[in-house]
């Protein structure tokens, strides 16, 4: 290999990783993945149009934790005094009631960090009307 194929060779490949990052980005945050959990694990309390067992869901993402009309939430979500954001949900999600003791929600959380970003990244495009 000569010095110039060599230079080009490198030159390319750093464009590839240059190009690669975004795209790794993205495969972080998997709609699909997260539509299929939320299916699984979700929607026996939960959908994202309507108050069933929990609160909807639908535009969660952005609204300030226990504050959907019409729900009747315990004080400790009621008073949890935050916005849900990927942050926040994540922690939520992965213990909820380690993270907000006293809260309803009966549910023992989600173990693979990969779970919880793919269904907040999920939460996160389902707008109020959804
Ligand atoms: C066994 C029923 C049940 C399951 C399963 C469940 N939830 Fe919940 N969820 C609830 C209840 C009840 C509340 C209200 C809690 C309270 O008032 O303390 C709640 C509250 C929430 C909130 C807070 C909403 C708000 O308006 O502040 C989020 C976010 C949430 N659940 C997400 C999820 C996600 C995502 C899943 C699936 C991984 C899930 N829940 C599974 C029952 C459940």
């Amino acid at each position: 290999m000569n010095g110039r194929y060599a230079f080009q060779l490198f030159a390319a490949l750093g464009l590839l990783g240059l190009i690669n990052l975004p795209a790794q980005a993205a495969e972080a945050c998997d709609p699909a993945v997260g539509q299929k959990l939320f299916e699984t694990r979700c929607t026996t309390c939960h959908s994202l149009a309507e108050h069933k067992v929990g609160p909807k869901l639908g535009g969660v993402f952005g609204r300030k934790a226990g504050s959907a009309p019409g729900f009747t939430y315990t004080p400790t979500l009621e008073q949890a005094g935050f916005t849900w954001n990927t942050e926040k949900l994540d922690a939520f999600l992965s213990g909820p009631m380690t993270f907000l003791p006293g809260t309803a929600m009966a549910f023992g959380g989600l173990r693979q960090a990969e779970d919880r970003q793919a269904l907040t990244c999920f939460l996160s495009q389902q707008g109020p009307n959804s």
